[in-house]
Protein backbone atom coordinates (compact mmCIF):
# COMPACT_ATOMS: atom_id res chain seq x y z
CA UNK A 1 0.00 0.00 0.00
CA UNK A 2 1.33 3.44 -0.87
CA UNK A 3 2.15 6.16 1.84
CA UNK A 4 -0.52 8.19 1.90
CA UNK A 5 0.72 11.88 2.56
CA UNK A 6 -1.96 14.28 3.65
CA UNK A 7 -2.62 18.42 3.68
CA UNK A 8 -5.02 19.26 6.30
CA UNK A 9 -5.70 22.89 5.47
CA UNK A 10 -8.18 23.11 8.79
CA UNK A 11 -10.25 26.48 8.13
CA UNK A 12 -7.17 28.63 5.78
CA UNK A 13 -7.27 29.62 2.06
CA UNK A 14 -10.05 31.38 0.34
CA UNK A 15 -11.26 29.34 -2.95
CA UNK A 16 -8.48 31.35 -5.30
CA UNK A 17 -5.63 30.32 -3.10
CA UNK A 18 -6.59 27.05 -2.37
CA UNK A 19 -6.55 26.25 -6.16
CA UNK A 20 -3.49 28.11 -6.92
CA UNK A 21 -1.65 26.16 -3.60
CA UNK A 22 -3.02 23.00 -4.81
CA UNK A 23 -1.72 23.87 -8.41
CA UNK A 24 1.87 24.71 -7.43
CA UNK A 25 1.88 21.57 -5.75
CA UNK A 26 0.97 19.60 -8.12
CA UNK A 27 3.43 21.56 -10.42
CA UNK A 28 6.33 20.94 -8.27
CA UNK A 29 5.34 17.39 -7.92
CA UNK A 30 5.05 16.68 -11.13
CA UNK A 31 7.14 13.47 -12.65
CA UNK A 32 9.17 13.86 -8.83
CA UNK A 33 5.90 12.03 -6.68
CA UNK A 34 7.30 8.89 -5.49
CA UNK A 35 5.48 5.85 -6.93
CA UNK A 36 4.89 4.28 -3.51
CA UNK A 37 3.27 7.43 -2.24
CA UNK A 38 -0.50 9.29 -2.56
CA UNK A 39 -0.95 12.40 -2.03
CA UNK A 40 -4.20 13.82 -0.24
CA UNK A 41 -5.55 17.38 0.13
CA UNK A 42 -8.08 18.47 2.31
CA UNK A 43 -9.55 21.53 1.70
CA UNK A 44 -12.49 23.84 3.64
CA UNK A 45 -15.41 22.66 2.36
CA UNK A 46 -15.15 26.20 0.27
CA UNK A 47 -12.67 25.38 -1.59
CA UNK A 48 -13.19 21.67 -2.46
CA UNK A 49 -14.69 22.79 -5.90
CA UNK A 50 -11.03 25.07 -6.68
CA UNK A 51 -9.08 22.55 -4.86
CA UNK A 52 -10.43 19.80 -7.54
CA UNK A 53 -10.18 21.60 -10.70
CA UNK A 54 -6.52 22.33 -9.96
CA UNK A 55 -5.69 18.59 -9.26
CA UNK A 56 -8.34 16.92 -11.87
CA UNK A 57 -6.39 14.85 -13.98
CA UNK A 58 -3.39 14.77 -12.16
CA UNK A 59 -2.39 11.04 -11.29
CA UNK A 60 -1.47 10.03 -7.81
CA UNK A 61 -3.57 13.28 -5.86
CA UNK A 62 -6.81 12.67 -4.15
CA UNK A 63 -9.36 15.06 -2.33
CA UNK A 64 -10.96 15.06 0.79
CA UNK A 65 -13.46 16.43 3.37
CA UNK A 66 -12.33 17.24 7.11
CA UNK A 67 -15.90 16.59 8.11
CA UNK A 68 -19.83 15.82 7.46
CA UNK A 69 -22.68 14.86 9.48
CA UNK A 70 -23.82 11.15 9.74
CA UNK A 71 -27.12 11.28 8.12
CA UNK A 72 -28.01 10.69 4.37
CA UNK A 73 -29.48 14.26 4.29
CA UNK A 74 -32.24 16.35 6.73
CA UNK A 75 -32.69 19.24 8.77
CA UNK A 76 -29.05 19.85 9.58
CA UNK A 77 -28.42 23.42 9.61
CA UNK A 78 -24.87 24.08 9.14
CA UNK A 79 -23.89 20.42 8.17
CA UNK A 80 -23.09 18.61 5.00
CA UNK A 81 -23.31 15.50 4.29
CA UNK A 82 -20.92 11.87 3.16
CA UNK A 83 -22.73 12.33 0.07
CA UNK A 84 -22.01 15.91 -0.55
CA UNK A 85 -18.39 15.53 -0.23
CA UNK A 86 -18.56 12.44 -2.60
CA UNK A 87 -20.11 15.07 -5.28
CA UNK A 88 -17.46 17.60 -4.47
CA UNK A 89 -14.98 15.04 -5.67
CA UNK A 90 -14.09 13.76 -2.59
CA UNK A 91 -12.94 9.94 -1.78
CA UNK A 92 -11.58 10.41 1.64
CA UNK A 93 -12.70 12.00 5.28
CA UNK A 94 -11.45 13.10 8.34
CA UNK A 95 -13.35 11.31 11.59
CA UNK A 96 -12.55 12.65 14.88
CA UNK A 97 -9.72 15.06 14.50
CA UNK A 98 -8.46 16.41 17.97
CA UNK A 99 -9.47 20.17 17.05
CA UNK A 100 -13.19 18.85 16.60
CA UNK A 101 -13.04 16.57 19.67
CA UNK A 102 -12.02 19.48 21.90
CA UNK A 103 -12.67 22.40 20.47
CA UNK A 104 -16.05 21.45 18.84
CA UNK A 105 -17.05 18.66 21.55
CA UNK A 106 -17.33 15.50 19.47
CA UNK A 107 -17.10 12.58 21.71
CA UNK A 108 -16.30 9.23 20.66
CA UNK A 109 -19.48 7.68 19.91
CA UNK A 110 -20.42 10.15 17.52
CA UNK A 111 -16.91 10.06 16.50
CA UNK A 112 -17.92 6.22 16.15
CA UNK A 113 -20.81 6.99 14.01
CA UNK A 114 -19.04 9.03 11.52
CA UNK A 115 -16.81 6.68 10.63
CA UNK A 116 -19.01 3.55 10.18
CA UNK A 117 -21.75 6.40 8.07
CA UNK A 118 -18.69 7.86 6.09
CA UNK A 119 -17.81 4.10 4.99
CA UNK A 120 -21.04 2.92 3.89
CA UNK A 121 -21.36 6.03 2.16
CA UNK A 122 -18.26 5.25 0.09
CA UNK A 123 -15.59 7.36 1.58
CA UNK A 124 -12.59 6.48 2.78
CA UNK A 125 -12.17 7.26 6.49
CA UNK A 126 -8.99 8.81 8.69
CA UNK A 127 -9.74 8.51 12.24
CA UNK A 128 -7.74 10.55 13.91
CA UNK A 129 -7.01 9.21 18.01
CA UNK A 130 -4.23 10.64 20.52
CA UNK A 131 -3.70 11.38 23.57
CA UNK A 132 -3.34 15.06 26.12
CA UNK A 133 -0.32 16.12 27.57
CA UNK A 134 -1.80 15.31 30.48
CA UNK A 135 -3.02 11.74 29.70
CA UNK A 136 0.87 10.94 28.43
CA UNK A 137 1.88 12.36 31.77
CA UNK A 138 -0.25 9.97 33.70
CA UNK A 139 1.25 7.38 31.99
CA UNK A 140 -2.54 6.29 29.85
CA UNK A 141 -1.37 6.78 26.53
CA UNK A 142 -2.31 3.12 25.79
CA UNK A 143 -5.73 3.13 27.38
CA UNK A 144 -6.32 6.61 25.72
CA UNK A 145 -5.90 5.04 22.13
CA UNK A 146 -7.69 2.12 23.36
CA UNK A 147 -10.53 3.64 24.16
CA UNK A 148 -10.49 6.03 21.02
CA UNK A 149 -9.97 3.13 18.74
CA UNK A 150 -12.55 1.18 20.09
CA UNK A 151 -15.81 3.79 19.96
CA UNK A 152 -14.36 5.09 16.62
CA UNK A 153 -14.04 1.84 14.98
CA UNK A 154 -17.61 0.13 17.25
CA UNK A 155 -19.71 -0.15 14.11
CA UNK A 156 -17.21 -0.67 11.12
CA UNK A 157 -17.05 -4.43 9.82
CA UNK A 158 -14.49 -7.02 10.52
CA UNK A 159 -14.04 -7.23 6.92
CA UNK A 160 -13.16 -3.73 5.70
CA UNK A 161 -10.77 -3.31 2.82
CA UNK A 162 -7.69 -2.02 4.07
CA UNK A 163 -7.93 0.98 1.23
CA UNK A 164 -10.92 2.37 2.84
CA UNK A 165 -10.09 2.91 6.36
CA UNK A 166 -6.97 4.51 8.17
CA UNK A 167 -5.82 5.22 11.51
CA UNK A 168 -3.89 9.07 12.22
CA UNK A 169 -2.14 9.10 15.51
CA UNK A 170 -1.74 12.72 16.41
CA UNK A 171 -0.95 13.48 19.99
CA UNK A 172 -2.60 16.81 20.96
CA UNK A 173 0.57 18.24 22.68
CA UNK A 174 2.11 18.03 18.82
CA UNK A 175 -0.36 19.77 16.80
CA UNK A 176 0.53 23.05 16.26
CA UNK A 177 3.01 23.68 18.73
CA UNK A 178 6.05 22.62 17.07
CA UNK A 179 6.84 20.09 19.74
CA UNK A 180 7.16 16.49 17.74
CA UNK A 181 6.73 13.19 19.04
CA UNK A 182 10.14 11.35 19.45
CA UNK A 183 10.67 8.29 17.32
CA UNK A 184 10.69 6.11 20.51
CA UNK A 185 6.74 8.03 21.44
CA UNK A 186 5.77 7.58 17.39
CA UNK A 187 6.64 3.71 17.21
CA UNK A 188 5.43 2.80 20.50
CA UNK A 189 1.99 4.49 19.79
CA UNK A 190 1.92 2.89 16.14
CA UNK A 191 2.89 -0.16 17.55
CA UNK A 192 -0.11 -0.02 19.87
CA UNK A 193 -2.38 1.05 17.02
CA UNK A 194 -1.62 -1.71 14.96
CA UNK A 195 -1.94 -4.24 17.72
CA UNK A 196 -5.27 -3.25 17.76
CA UNK A 197 -5.96 -3.05 14.22
CA UNK A 198 -4.67 -6.73 13.96
CA UNK A 199 -6.87 -7.98 16.43
CA UNK A 200 -9.82 -6.28 15.61
CA UNK A 201 -9.69 -6.54 11.81
CA UNK A 202 -7.94 -10.29 11.12
CA UNK A 203 -5.91 -10.44 8.58
CA UNK A 204 -6.54 -7.12 7.34
CA UNK A 205 -5.40 -4.97 10.18
CA UNK A 206 -1.88 -5.52 9.20
CA UNK A 207 -2.54 -3.28 6.02
CA UNK A 208 -4.67 -0.36 7.41
CA UNK A 209 -1.98 2.30 6.95
CA UNK A 210 -1.31 4.39 10.54
CA UNK A 211 -0.15 8.27 9.70
CA UNK A 212 1.36 10.08 12.20
CA UNK A 213 0.09 14.02 12.23
CA UNK A 214 1.43 16.74 14.84
CA UNK A 215 4.30 19.46 13.91
CA UNK A 216 5.42 17.28 10.86
CA UNK A 217 7.71 19.21 8.70
CA UNK A 218 10.15 19.14 5.85
CA UNK A 219 13.35 18.42 8.44
CA UNK A 220 11.81 15.78 10.31
CA UNK A 221 9.11 13.88 7.90
CA UNK A 222 11.87 11.47 5.99
CA UNK A 223 12.44 10.61 9.60
CA UNK A 224 8.99 9.87 10.73
CA UNK A 225 7.85 8.05 7.65
CA UNK A 226 10.92 5.88 8.13
CA UNK A 227 9.72 4.52 11.82
CA UNK A 228 7.88 0.93 11.67
CA UNK A 229 4.24 1.15 10.99
CA UNK A 230 4.47 5.41 9.84
CA UNK A 231 2.75 4.92 6.49
CA UNK A 232 2.17 8.10 5.87
CA UNK A 233 1.51 11.87 7.44
CA UNK A 234 -0.59 14.18 8.55
CA UNK A 235 0.33 17.53 8.28
CA UNK A 236 -1.67 21.02 9.22
CA UNK A 237 0.85 24.02 9.14
CA UNK A 238 3.88 22.72 6.81
CA UNK A 239 0.98 21.64 4.33
CA UNK A 240 -0.50 25.13 3.35
CA UNK A 241 2.64 25.98 1.04
CA UNK A 242 3.03 23.92 -1.77
CA UNK A 243 6.91 24.34 -1.42
CA UNK A 244 6.90 22.80 2.24
CA UNK A 245 4.17 20.08 1.46
CA UNK A 246 5.86 18.75 -1.86
CA UNK A 247 9.40 19.20 0.45
CA UNK A 248 7.61 16.24 3.08
CA UNK A 249 5.80 14.31 0.04
CA UNK A 250 9.60 13.84 -1.79
CA UNK A 251 11.22 12.95 1.91
P1 LIG B 1 0.14 20.44 12.45
O1 LIG B 1 -1.37 19.84 12.38
O2 LIG B 1 0.91 19.77 11.36
O3 LIG B 1 -0.06 21.93 12.19
O4 LIG B 1 0.67 20.14 13.80
C1 LIG B 1 -1.58 18.47 12.17
C2 LIG B 1 -3.05 18.17 12.18
O5 LIG B 1 -3.77 18.79 12.97
O6 LIG B 1 -3.55 17.31 11.42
Amino acid sequence: MKKLMAANWKMYKLAAEAGATASALAGKLDGRLPRDREVLVIPPFTALAATAKALAGQPGFSLGGQNFYPSKQGAFTGEIAPEMLLDAGCRYALAGHSERRHILGEDDVLVGRKTAFGLTCGLSMILCVGEKVEERQAGQVEAVLTRQLAAGLADVPADVSPDALAIAYEPVWAIGTGLTAGPAEVAEAHRVVRAFLVERFRPGGAKIRILYGGSVKPGNAGELLGIDNVDGVLVGGASLEAESFAAIVTA
